[in-house]
């Protein structure tokens, strides 16, 4: 298991990871690819979103999500969450065991008492038809956006994506988050951070950046301890060139520079997690 005193909570078993996922969709090894032992000792609760008895689950995973993403009017139907994320994919997160949860929490968030389990976070993992084996990550959300900060489950967000991509021995991951949202600072740390898109108009926010990364769990512990990427500037070298995520013009400038194939530029996470949201970042090009 992961050791880090901000991480307590991942010490009690009323608290576990849980895979809401339809029986046809389970993971045949799960936890295979990638060595990793954060998660031992910890086996996950199981759900299947297609009994009805299970509904409450599953209303309280949208709850969450409706309220984490409600201020940014992005809240997703449930016919979206049915139709586009558990019948292909599946949702994994962390679970609080309902009769040992602290019930001012619950009214905090709002969350009824029906279910053993009561969802804490969410992470949507849909596989893509690529050929390598790519997958999306559709949706991460943690209930510490809406908790203060005395009631927070450090890393929660975290680590329900790192348990996803364990969990489903994802290899290469997309994923999307708009310019300026802290969710940047984790979603940089689960592999070298390719910009996809820098600017998206076919996203409801043209302000999206989509990404892609080659999962590698040896990055993990540096969202924790902060401390630079070992093998980073082996890999990597400035480009010279930089993107603002707060001036339109320079997102532009970098998706055209990708659609002439002028790439490909990642992103150095330590550099995400370490700057203020909207400072100007230095894009990186691969070592030949
Ligand atoms: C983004 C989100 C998933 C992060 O999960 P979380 O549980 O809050 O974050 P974790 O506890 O795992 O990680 C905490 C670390 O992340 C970074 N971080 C998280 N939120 C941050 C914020 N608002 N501002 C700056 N840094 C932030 C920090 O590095 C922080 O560590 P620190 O306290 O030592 O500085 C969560 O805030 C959320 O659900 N937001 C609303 C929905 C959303 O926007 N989802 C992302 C869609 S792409």
């Amino acid at each position: 298991m992961i050791e880090n005193p901000r991480l307590h909570w991942m010490k009690d078993e009323n608290i576990r990871p849980y895979v809401f996922v339809r029986s046809e969709n389970r993971i045949q090894q799960p936890g295979s690819l990638h060595a990793l032992d954060w998660f031992e000792g910890k086996p996950p609760v199981y759900i299947n979103p297609l009994e009805m008895d299970q509904v409450s689950f599953g209303n309280q995973i949208l709850q969450i999500e409706a309220q984490a993403f409600g201020p940014s009017n992005m809240a997703m139907p449930r016919w979206v969450f049915f139709d586009c994320a558990v019948t292909p994919g599946f949702v994994a997160g962390f679970a609080h065991r309902t009769s040992a949860m602290d019930p001012k929490l619950r009214k905090m968030l709002n969350l009824s008492d029906e279910h053993e389990w009561t969802p804490m976070s969410l992470f949507i993992i849909i596989p893509t038809m690529s050929l390598e084996g790519e997958w999306v990550a559709h949706n991460l959300c943690s209930i510490n956006s809406l908790l203060p900060k005395e009631n927070r489950y450090y890393g929660l967000g975290f680590l329900s994506k790192a348990f996803g991509l364990w969990y489903a021995n994802v290899n290469i991951c997309c994923g999307f988050t708009q310019w300026g949202n802290a969710a940047i600072k984790l979603h940089s740390y689960y592999g070298p951070f390719q910009i996809l898109t820098a600017y998206t108009p076919l996203h409801s926010y043209a302000r999206t950046l989509s990404y892609r990364v080659k999962v590698n769990p040896k990055m993990w512990p540096n969202f924790f301890s902060k401390d630079p990427l070992e093998n980073f500037e082996d890999q990597f070298q400035a480009s010279g060139q930089t993107i603002d995520p707060g001036q339109d013009s320079s997102l532009i400038d970098l998706q055209r520079k990708l659609e002439m194939a002028k790439g490909p530029f990642f992103l150095n996470p330590q550099e995400v997690l370490t700057k203020d949201l909207g400072e100007a970042l230095n894009l990186y090009k691969p070592k030949v």
